[in-house]
Parts: structure tokens; C-alpha cells; sequence
């Protein structure tokens, strides 16, 4: 278990180095970033909508990206449990990647329950001036379990996965998401297509931006 709740100070003789700056990158990069921070319940298809969303950034000459919190938890977020301080934690760690990622020009697409709105307003404001949006995918628990995928929700409900979201552990939907997806109301692919449109709009063109400055 990672204590999430305290602040690292940072070693003497730790510093920060200046990098070649953003603009001039993503100028020539012919792209602008974005984050989009997928929410919701496990089994809402927020996998599925970040995958198939990413697949448009790409086809449409975007360099995009998924960090998907399953996939984290294979490796970087391995380490970690679904403790809410580990929650907290995943979304810490995430968050910086992110904006790692983003700061070289990419168009980020995180898909993580992130469950508290806390962690959340952290993520955004790890983000920075990196545009950020909080996309909520918005698929009811009743849905979510009918469908169970994984088979999770069974086991859940069985008592045999102890704090799982929505079930016996708390999911604090977004109170004014950037984007609302109600999955009820589309199709994947028409789901997937309201988050690709708005993030190939967002991400457009460094030159226009540059010439602003
Ligand atoms: S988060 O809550 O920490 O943001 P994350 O997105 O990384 O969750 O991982 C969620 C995945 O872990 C789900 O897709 C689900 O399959 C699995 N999982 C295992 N245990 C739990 C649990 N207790 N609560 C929610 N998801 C769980």
C-alpha cells in the first residue's frame, strides 16, 4: 500500500530542467494537446469507447493515445490495490503520465473508474494548462451488472471481491462533466464518434496557435 495523502518533498539536488519548448513542438507536430479523462463504472465502456476513439485521432493523422486502467495495473499501477489511498494513487500516477504524454503534444485519452471526485480535481490540476476534459461515461449500475462482463459484479455480489465500486464501495459520478456519454442512448460507434469529433477539434493545428503568440 502506497500512502497517497502525503505530499513528496522533493531531495536536495533534485532539479528541473527546461525542455525544448511545447509550442515549438507541437507546431511541428501539427497538433495540439488534449487529455480526455474517461469516468464511470466498471463494465460502463470506457475501454471500449477510448479504444475505438483513439483508433479516429489515428486514422485522421493524430498522435493519440490510451492510458487504460487495467492495462496500468499490469505494470505501472501494479503495485496497487482498490484501498481508496490506492485509488488515489492510481489517479496520481495516471494523471502525471498523462500530462507527460500531453506536454509532448499527444492526445491523451485516460480510461480509469476513478471513482472520487477528489482524485478527479487532482488529475485536472496535475493536467495544468493542458486542456483537460472530464468525459463521463454514464452507464447504470443495473446495465453495467446485467451485462458483467468480467463476471465481477457476480463475484461482488457474492461477497468475494471486498470494496468493489458501485457494489460495496462508492462511485461519485461527475457533478459538471465536459462531456456527458449516455451509453444507453448510442451505439459504441456513435459513442466513441462524440468523443473522437470533439478531440480531433481540440487538438487541431499548432501553427494557428504559434502565429497567435
Ligand atoms: S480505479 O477505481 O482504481 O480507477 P481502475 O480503472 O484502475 O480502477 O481498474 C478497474 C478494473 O479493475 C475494473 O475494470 C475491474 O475489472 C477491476 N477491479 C478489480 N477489483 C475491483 C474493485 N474492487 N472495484 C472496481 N474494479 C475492480
Amino acid at each position: 500500500m502506497v500512502d497517497a495523502g502525503a505530499v513528496p518533498k522533493i531531495p536536495t539536488g533534485v532539479t528541473w530542467h527546461s525542455l525544448q519548448p511545447r509550442e515549438e513542438r507541437w507546431v511541428r507536430l501539427g497538433q495540439r494537446p488534449v487529455i480526455a479523462w474517461l469516468t464511470g463504472l466498471s463494465g460502463a465502456g470506457k475501454s471500449t469507447i477510448a479504444v475505438a476513439a483513439d483508433r479516429t485521432l489515428v486514422a485522421n493523422g493524430r498522435h493519440s493515445a490510451v492510458l487504460d486502467g487495467d492495462n496500468l495495473r499490469h505494470g505501472l499501477n501494479a503495485d496497487l490495490t482498490f484501498t481508496h489511498a490506492d485509488r488515489s494513487e492510481n489517479v496520481r500516477r495516471t494523471a502525471e503520465v498523462a500530462r507527460l504524454m500531453a506536454e509532448s503534444g499527444s492526445v491523451v485519452i485516460v480510461s480509469l473508474i476513478s471513482p472520487y471526485r477528489a482524485d478527479r480535481a487532482v488529475a485536472r490540476r496535475i493536467a495544468g494548462d493542458i486542456p483537460f476534459l472530464e468525459v463521463f461515461v454514464d452507464t447504470p449500475l443495473g446495465l453495467c451488472e446485467a451485462r458483467d462482463q468480467k463476471g465481477l459484479y457476480r463475484l461482488a455480489r457474492a461477497g468475494r471481491i471486498p470494496g468493489f465500486t458501485g457494489v460495496s464501495a462508492p462511485y461519485e459520478a461527475p457533478e459538471s462533466p465536459d462531456l456527458t456519454i449516455a451509453t444507453e442512448d448510442c451505439s459504441t460507434e456513435a459513442c466513441a464518434y462524440r468523443l473522437s469529433t470533439l478531440l480531433l477539434r481540440l487538438s487541431r493545428g499548432g501553427e494557428a496557435a504559434a502565429q497567435r503568440r
